[in-house]
């Protein structure tokens, strides 16, 4: 088997290629952020191993229906398999790719430490100041309105599996993004979450009173 730094480059090199088509909100820089946040995460927390953690992060998004590839275990098997990767690792990148998304997951199923801190972090890159400029970027990259005050605002509450299909991407927060403080795996997730979910607050606050200038 090569040495872990060389597939950990040669992995990374595949998927930046492989995301290059994306909008912005899902591509590269997406990437590196989990990647980034997830060893954070692991730092702190002292758990979990970070060969499986970074390679889970940098393929957590491949096979996404948004993406070229749509299968996306068949492909981390065929990578990892050229590049020598045992079976035992392969499954754990897979098993992360394949129960990372609330859609895509199988629920109740005992998610392993290094699953549980890929998720916080993709989940955290959707809060926050960056998620709230990848939902907008996302909105404007589908044609829809930053905000549309004829429909109110819980239009699916928990239905987060449908919250791609927002009316506006106002309503994607109430759809999502305040929802996923809640579902943090770890307590260093769960500290991160609080700080991005008060700031989303804020920022809902500010955008409301601006859009309602008689409530300023
Ligand atoms: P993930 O990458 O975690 O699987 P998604 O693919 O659902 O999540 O979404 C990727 C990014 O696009 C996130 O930042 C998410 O908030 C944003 N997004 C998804 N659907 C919408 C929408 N309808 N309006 C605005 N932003 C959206
Ligand atoms: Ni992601």
């Amino acid at each position: 088997m090569k040495s872990k730094q060389d597939i950990i480059r040669e992995v990374a090199d595949y998927v930046r290629e492989a995301v290059e088509k994306h909008d912005s909100g899902h591509g590269w820089s997406h990437i590196e952020r989990v990647v980034r946040l997830a060893l954070h995460i692991r730092e702190i927390e002292q758990r979990g191993d970070r060969f499986i953690i970074e390679l889970g992060a940098l393929l957590h998004d491949i096979g996404d229906h948004k993406f070229s590839v749509h299968d996306g275990p068949a492909e981390i098997c065929r990578v990892l398999g050229s590049m020598g990767v045992p079976d035992s690792i392969i499954r754990e990148a897979v098993s992360i790719n394949e129960n990372i998304s609330f859609s895509k997951g199988k629920h109740n199923i005992s998610k392993s430490i290094e699953l549980q801190i890929v998720q916080d972090a993709d989940r955290l890159d959707a809060m926050g100041a960056i998620g709230i400029a990848r939902a907008f970027n996302y909105g404007g990259f589908r044609g829809n309105e930053i905000y549309d005050p004829h429909v109110g605002l819980n239009s699916s509450p928990g239905h987060m599996t449908d919250s791609a299909r927002s009316v506006s991407t106002v309503h994607h927060f109430y759809d999502k993004l305040l929802l996923l403080r809640d579902l943090m795996n770890t307590q260093t997730g769960r500290k991160l979450a609080d700080e991005r979910h008060d700031f989303m607050v804020r920022y809902l606050e500010q955008f409301f009173r601006e859009w309602n200038p008689e409530t300023e």
